[in-house]
């Protein structure tokens, strides 16, 4: 008991690192890339200070890049030039992400690159499926739209892609894609699920860099209910059952104990710092009113303090270059 017991005796300033519980290094950090198809040049996106849509033939130099900055994983979406119902530009062998694998699989063999498998940057409607008609109106036909991840899933690690991420929240996907990849003999490709990813609206930014916003509804039928802490747990349970090999919450600063929970379950957890946690931190910055990268390494070492293996953040590149100086 005080007075013989005083914390603050390991908190000088020479002491502190020496008892520092959690850590954050390069080999924790995972960079989102937009490629888009029929870009010319590196298109800056408006919502997103410092993040761009990537022309396919800057793949390779801007995966050098990172890897030079030591980023040794990033995670992939594509901009077709054209969407229709069905998705058809997904699962086309010169897809805009097949090609982008391709790409960076010859330029820069060594970086891990990880696919987003959803269909709504290529519906024309912009949901994350194949559409049929229900009593509310059209929806996600979950079945049909597994058929379609099966494709997309083969057809991504057909061109290289060394783990895929299935986003669409479908019941059953991750046994869907698991089974479609041992049937392709792509026995030894993971699946990250995200297995827990919530109806967020601090996805706003991401729906402008990816095009991906839809033209009537919203997602509330088939992402998760914000409240919903159990059932995120529950989710990422049958993904395990499923035979998912990384488990995902999403977003990341604001679901902490939904993280520190999942992360029970024993599986790999990575989280993702969505779009509008990058954007709300890099307006107030921009403003002058907090600290860019005090903020954005607090953040960092919260989230995995919270029970993440794997932190996939558009600051990524920031953090490796941080980490650097220290
Ligand atoms: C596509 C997808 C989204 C994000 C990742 N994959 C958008 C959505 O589900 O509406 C969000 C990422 C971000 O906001 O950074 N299903
Ligand atoms: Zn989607």
């Amino acid at each position: 008991m005080f007075p013989q017991t005083r914390l603050r005796r390991l908190r000088r300033q020479s002491l502190r690192p020496l008892f520092t519980e959690t850590a954050v290094t390069t080999n924790d950090l995972i960079m989102p890339l937009f490629f888009a198809e029929d870009a010319a040049k590196k298109v800056p996106i408006a919502s997103m200070p410092g993040q761009f849509r990537w022309p396919l033939a800057y793949a390779g130099a801007v995966a050098g890049d990172l890897a030079t900055n030591g980023i040794k994983a990033i995670l992939l979406f594509g901009i077709p030039k054209t969407k229709d119902a069905a998705a058809s530009s997904a699962v086309s062998k010169h897809g805009v992400i097949q090609e982008a694998i391709r790409a960076i699989k010859a330029a820069v063999p060594g970086m891990v690159v990880i696919s987003d498998l959803c269909a709504c940057e290529y519906t024309d409607h912009g949901h994350c499926g194949i559409l049929h008609e229900s009593s509310d109106g059209p929806e996600l036909d979950n079945d049909a739209s597994l058929e379609l991840m099966q494709r997309i899933a083969v057809s991504h690690a057909s061109a290289g892609a060394d783990i895929v991420a299935p986003s669409c929240m479908l019941d059953g996907m991750v046994m869907a894609i698991r089974e479609a990849l041992d049937a392709a003999k792509c026995g030894n490709v993971p699946i990250m699920s995200y297995s827990a990813k919530f109806a967020s609206a601090l996805y706003g930014p991401f729906r402008e860099a990816a095009d991906s916003g839809f033209a009537f509804g919203d997602r509330l039928a088939y992402q998760m209910n914000p409240a919903n802490g159990r059932e995120a747990v529950r989710e990422s349970e049958l993904d395990l059952e499923e035979g998912a090999d990384i488990l995902m919450v999403k977003p990341a600063g604001i679901y902490l104990d939904v993280l520190a929970k999942v992360k029970e379950l024993g599986l790999p957890v990575a989280a993702y710092q969505v779009s509008g946690e990058y954007s709300m931190i890099k307006a107030a910055a921009q403003n002058g009113w907090i600290d860019e990268k005090r903020v954005v390494m607090e953040s960092m070492v919260s989230i995995k303090r919270a029970g993440a293996d794997l932190i996939i953040t558009y600051y990524a590149q920031d953090v490796a270059r941080w980490l650097h100086e220290q």
